[in-house]
């Protein structure tokens, strides 16, 4: 073991060097990659070592120039494996990415430090460069005041199924990176040096012992707890001073100093326990444990920051002044301890927890400290930040503003966040469903309304009708279906949760699949049978259409025209401060038209709703509904986040963050921070620096439309048009074994069939992935740039050259392609396509795959003037290269797998090793659908 010491980067002298941090980067890769070694040589035995560093050596041959001789043996080494050892080795090499992976998030995080050690303000995405920007522009403090004081940043975290590894594994994880990140900053003595290696190798061995597959199916509840730990890692804590830091900013660009408090614009929303879409898990009372496990979390918070707060504020009466109000609140603290007479506040403390603590006991949470004293519970949580606030009036009135600034800004800032709910809680279900629902209470309390059978006309007619009218449809003498029951059980749970929480609990209903204007009515029907919406037209909660189909992105505008003339909706807008939230799917959209067209789909609704609602005069949110990879709208938020059009950020988003992503954005406080930082700033950017950039010119957006057209075409063509396309993907994809993964609590598919159409958008773009052809993430842009051009010829390839460099929304479109097609391997991918046992459908089809890869990076590459792909991001490219090594053999040997598996029908020892390289790969690549 090394004795030597750690050098430390020195303080003022950042290291901005990309060498330097590059050798530090392998230098981590390489003793995680030793600590592994050593393990599995320790644990397994020096042949099994042997075997996988061999695999690995003829691996990279195979990576680096396709060599015939490299792929034979690969086959050789693993047909010569027995079953026992592939797991050995599938678990190795699982391993050695998933540490690579901590390595490289370490050196993200030393890059970021060094860029702010550099004084790197100036960088895109921090917040303090944005604002120096807006005041650039022109903008004044109060200005910048007054937009956050009406903005909203939702990240909203949902248990969508693709985070593969368990908690288990992602915790020791944790500790790897924890302690890498010690080594690093703290400087250690030879021995503590010592003791830190053996805890890495300690972390390590419990690793390579610890099952990588969960053996049981998730429950909802299981991915609420989950959702929750990231609260502990970054939310409560980062939410709350990024308010502050940006308070202080704010302050100090204006021009007299006043010291106004903002208003908080970050929230955390979820799905997780909200989400019914799909998951028949997801009941009403399930609904309620979520929203008792959120309030458990958040009340143990306060009550723990109340604890430290009450030691803090020591401060005698005789020696500071209070206020009165303080006073006040002092003496009726059920506090009666003689040690705290005389100490006003810490009495003023004590009172507000014994107050909290009985809060706790009425919304039946767990807080796991015990209640404390006799006091009244508060009714909201307004009621706890008002008495919050009167200790900071006290402090700050008597010249004691650099203690109010300390734990109690930060308590009250999260009091103001979080309320008593922690989260906002979204309810989601498919329009088909509350259909079904409606349909069955009409056809119950008036007799003959078929309301399945009725054009949208009349159900319009039929929805507004009732929606104006006092008398409820549900009837206790009336025996409903379990499904129907079931629905109203959960509107009747969010009303309560309002009454128990207050409203910012439950915010929004979400409306998945939604296709016209009675999709949003029979919602807002089924609201009232709950009294979240009333006859006179207030509503309690945001109704949120979520158009996710190529069609229904381009009827939304029209759909959501319609809706605001009508009166009856109209109204309900206007009880909802005037504000309408639209949600755009990303993943369904690019099943259906394919990566291009979605792209571009998206982008014209959001310019036809922004038409729309500023004819309506009502304030548009957008929620952007996207996964982790590029194929599910995945790619950098920032970049994400400015290439919208004009207008259509408006000082409000809310974004979805799911599965793999949440951890990889939020498990650690520093990076966590960072992220919702970038959230903001390309907010405040898009919001009022990008409207003042001129809109794309016709003659880009024609050409946009044009390529979309013939992408759209290519697309459709090869995916739903030509015959034998889904046999050629069950058979050359691991979609099958994915659904068998014990990842999320919801079923793999709505319905039992093959059909592309039936598969829900996940488990399409992740096995296109596990076989790295990424397809969903490319396929149609070759084409339809070869095209456009032969029919162009006077604009040609310089034309797009130019709306590469003029058009952000193209810019990202190509930029979201170079990576994602960086991670694919058509060499690999060839592998997969032998297991489609019809020689001619699979010579056929994957012979377009590869022409149309070929193609693709051929016009991206010209478009983006490169050599090759992520020549412009060398980070990403190197990140990626470090990974092939350990990515590739599993990809050999989960083809391997899969032969035996469909040879031999079902062993189960054969599966888990499937499952395994299913896990191991989804980690290399770092996102998995
Ligand atoms: P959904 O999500 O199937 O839950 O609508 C699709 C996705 O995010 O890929």
């Amino acid at each position: 073991m090394s004795r030597q010491m750690m050098p430390l980067p020195r303080a003022g002298q950042p290291e901005s060097d990309a060498a330097a941090l590059d050798a530090r980067l392998r230098d981590d890769i390489r003793l995680l990659g030793r600590i592994l070694g050593d393990t599995v040589r320790d644990q397994e035995g020096a042949a099994v070592f042997d075997l996988v560093e061999r695999i690995r050596q003829t691996s990279i041959r195979f990576h680096r120039d396709e060599d015939k001789p490299a792929r034979r043996e690969l086959e050789a080494i693993l047909d010569g494996m027995s079953t026992d050892e592939t797991v050995l080795v599938v678990r190795a090499f699982s391993y050695f990415s998933h540490l690579a992976n901590i390595a490289e998030d370490q050196n993200n995080i030393r890059q970021m430090r060094s860029q702010s050690l550099e004084g790197g303000a100036r960088h895109e995405g921090v917040l303090a460069h944005t604002l120096a920007c807006a005041r650039e522009a022109g903008f004044s403090g109060a200005e910048l005041q007054a937009f956050f004081d009406s903005a909203l940043v939702s990240p909203v975290l949902t248990a969508h199924p693709t985070e593969v590894r368990r908690k288990s594994t992602i915790d020791r994880e944790m500790e790897v990176a924890f302690l890498l990140d010690r080594r690093e900053r703290m400087q250690l003595t030879p021995d503590e040096y010592e003791v830190s290696e053996e805890q890495l190798r300690r972390a390590v061995l419990t690793l390579w012992q610890t099952n990588l597959l969960r053996r049981t199916k998730l429950t909802v509840l299981d991915e609420v707890a989950n959702g929750l730990s990231f609260y502990d890692y970054a939310f409560l804590r980062e939410v709350p001073r990024l308010h502050c830091v940006l308070e202080d900013r704010l302050q100090d660009a204006s021009a007299d100093g006043a010291s106004n408090e903002m208003a908080s614009f970050l929230r955390i929303g979820s799905w997780i326990g909200g989400d019914r879409d799909g998951n028949p898990f997801v009941t009403a009372d399930v609904m309620r444990g979520t929203l008792r496990m959120q309030a458990s979390r958040v009340l143990r918070y306060y009550l723990d920051e109340l604890h430290e707060l009450g030691r803090e504020l020591s401060l005698a009466a005789d020696l500071t002044d209070v206020s009165p109000e303080l006073r006040g609140l002092a003496e009726r603290s059920a506090d009666t301890s003689p040690h705290r007479r005389g100490e006003p506040y810490r009495l003023a403390v004590s009172g507000i927890y014994a107050r909290l603590s009985a809060t706790a006991l009425k919304l039946k949470a767990d807080t796991l400290r015990p209640p404390y004293g006799k006091a009244p519970p508060y009714a909201s949580a307004a009621e706890f930040s008002a008495d919050l606030d009167v200790l900071h009036r006290s402090l700050t009135q008597n010249n004691s503003e650099v203690i109010a600034r300390g734990r109690l800004r930060h308590l009250r800032r999260a009091a103001d966040c979080f309320g008593f709910h922690l989260a906002c809680l979204d309810l989601r279900q498919n329009s088909t469903v509350h259909e079904r629902t409606i349909a069955e209470l009409l056809d119950a309390a008036v007799p003959g309304t078929s309301y399945l059978a009725l054009s949208e006309e009349a159900r319009i007619v039929v929805l507004l009708r009732e929606l104006r009218s006092a008398r409820p449809l549900t009837s206790p003498f009336i025996t409903y279906s379990d499904e129907t029951l079931g629905e109203l059980a959960v509107f009747h749970a969010a009303a309560e949760a309002h009454e128990m929480f207050g409203p910012g609990a439950i915010p929004q209903c979400i409306i998945s699949m939604s296709e016209g204007v009675s999709d949003l009515l029979e919602v807002a029907l089924l609201l009232k049978e709950a009294d979240l919406v009333d006859p006179t037209g207030h509503s309690a909660i945001n109704i949120v259409p979520l158009f996710e189909t190529i069609e229904d992105l381009q009827a939304c505008a029209g759909i959501m025209d319609r809706l605001l003339s009508l009166p009856e909706y109209r109204a309900l807008v206007d009880s909802r401060g005037g504000l309408q939230e639209v949600m755009l799917g990303y993943s369904d959209s690019n099943k259906d038209g394919g990566f291009v067209t979605s792209g571009w789909e998206l982008y014209k609704a959001e310019i036809g709703l922004v038409e729309v609602f500023e004819r309506h005069q009502v304030r548009l949110r957008l929620f952007h509904g996207r996964g982790g990879s590029v194929g599910r709208g995945g790619g950098p938020s920032y970049d994400a986040i400015l290439a919208q059009p004009g207008g259509a950020v408006n000082g409000q988003i809310r974004i979805t963050e799911q599965g793999e992503i949440i951890s990889s954005k939020y498990s650690n406080a520093e990076v966590g921070r960072n992220n919702l930082e970038i959230l903001a700033a390309a907010t405040l950017e898009a919001s009022l620096l990008q409207p003042r950039q001129s809109a794309p010119s016709l003659d880009y957006l024609d050409a946009m439309e044009s390529l979309s057209s013939r992408a759209f075409a290519a697309y459709r063509n090869l995916v739903y048009e030509t015959p034998g396309f889904e046999d050629y993907f069950w058979a050359s994809t691991v979609i099958n074994e994915i659904s068998t993964l014990n990842i999320g609590s919801r079923p793999a598919s709505r319905k039992k069939t093959r059909r592309i159409e039936d598969l829900r958008a996940i488990p399409w773009v992740f096995s296109w992935a596990q076989c790295r052809v990424m397809l969903p993430g490319w396929y149609g842009f070759g084409s339809a740039v070869e095209s456009w051009i032969a029919d162009h010829p006077d604009k040609g390839m310089a034309f797009l050259q130019e709306l590469y460099g003029e058009w952000p929304f193209f810019r990202m479109l190509l930029s979201n392609m170079d990576m994602v097609l960086a991670k694919s391997s058509i060499a690999i991918a060839s592998r997969y396509a032998d297991l489609v046992p019809d020689v001619t459908l699979r010579e056929t089809i994957f012979g377009r795959i590869r022409s149309e890869w070929h193609l693709t990076i051929d016009t991206l590459l010209a478009i983006m003037g490169q050599e090759r792909l992520l020549a412009g991001n060398p980070l990403l490219e190197r990140s990626i290269r470090n990974r092939f090594p350990y990515l590739d053999p599993l990809n050999h040997v989960q083809v391997e797998l899969l032969k035996d598996h469909r040879a031999q029908g079902g062993d189960e020892q054969v599966l888990r090793g499937i499952q395994l390289t299913i896990n191991g790969i989804s980690a290399g690549l770092r996102n998995s659908g």
